[in-house]
């Protein structure tokens, strides 16, 4: 096939919901693609914050390659080997608590919401949840809602209650829109979609006071911030503060889908059996992808890479 041949095909079968570029991706290395007519491209556009490590880490590759000739998907009804150990290793490396896995964002941070509100309904009818103007928080009925940004929205009322919105970096306006219905504050550290609005230090730190007074749930979505993107692991730690909750998935994988949602100790236990699951979540495969991702971030040092590099970059940009 060739790539009008490609792009007929998806013309007639797709559903149209990408403006799509006309080129058909067909392999990827490091920072490079290529495409099915031999064009060789440097990738600045690591899919939507995913391929952090570049395409095709070396590491991952070889993780998953070999655990797929052991087995591919076991079901949540049982245990598998990675599960756990990748668990392990996102709590050593954020703040101690417990994993929920799921496939993408959009689903880490539904299982942010759903835990935020069983807790708040077992504690007083508290449902309401407090997110940032410009905030993307995914693409499913209540992430579009806690995503305040009407062209998402538009067309798929009624949407679910109980989100309300406030300006970001704002405590003022967050302090005015708490009621006895409010159980969490949702944001991202660094707006993405939003146009790259970075919390101040100040704003972060009396969110985590203002949680902590009045018993509300202070949640992190670090779908894009996470896994290295900003210099730490985690961008929570160039606060100096911990969420309650910390949503994960695009570079988590290495280029594979997983979602996690981490909870805080005094939230990993809310909920029980039945309450909440994924089919694929924490898949064997995607595991092994993601603790590939982790070795790959310690041994090459990537941490202190992403600052340098984010530093040169700025500089030459600037000017
Ligand atoms: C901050 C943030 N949260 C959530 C999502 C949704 O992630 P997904 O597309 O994997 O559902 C995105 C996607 O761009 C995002 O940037």
């Amino acid at each position: 096939m060739n790539t009008k041949e490609v792009i007929a095909q998806y013309d007639k079968y797709v559903m149209s919901t990408y403006g799509r570029i006309p080129t058909v991706i067909v392999r990827g290395k490091g920072l490079k693609v290529w495409d099915l007519d031999g064009n060789e491209y440097l990738d600045f556009f690591p899919g939507w914050a995913v391929t952090g490590l570049g395409h095709c880490h070396p590491k991952v590759v070889n993780a998953v390659r070999s655990y797929l000739k052991k087995i591919i998907h076991v079901s949540n009804n049982y245990y598998n080997m990675l599960q756990g150990k990748l668990a392990q290793k996102i709590i050593e490396n954020s703040f101690e608590g417990k994993v929920f896995f799921c496939n993408s964002g959009a689903e880490a941070n539904e299982g942010a919401i759903k835990l935020a509100r069983s807790y708040g309904n077992a504690s007083g009818a508290r449902y309401e949840i407090i997110t940032m103007e410009n905030s993307f928080h995914g693409r499913t009925l209540a992430t579009i809602t806690a995503t305040s940004q009407p062209k998402y929205q538009k067309g798929f009322e009624p949407l679910p209650l109980g989100f309300k919105y406030v300006t970001f970096n704002d405590i003022k306006a967050v302090e005015n829109a708490i009621t006895d219905k409010t159980i969490a504050i949702m944001l991202e550290p660094i707006q993405g979609e939003g146009g790259i609005n970075v919390a101040s230090e100040g704003y972060i730190k009396a969110l985590r006071v203002l949680c902590d007074k009045k018993d509300l749930i202070l949640i992190f979505d670090e779908v894009q911030t996470g896994v290295g993107r900003t210099g730490k692991m985690f961008c929570f730690e160039h606060y100096g503060i911990t969420p309650d909750i910390m949503t994960l998935a695009k570079a988590l994988g290495g280029g594979l889908p997983i979602g996690a949602m981490v909870a805080s100790k005094k939230f990993a236990d809310i909920l029980k059996p039945g309450m909440h699951a994924s089919t694929f979540g924490g898949s064997p495969i995607a595991c092994s992808a993601a603790l590939a991702v982790f070795e790959a971030i310690k041994k090459e040092k990537l941490l202190s890479n992403t600052v340098r590099m984010g530093e040169y970059l700025l500089e030459k940009l600037n000017k």
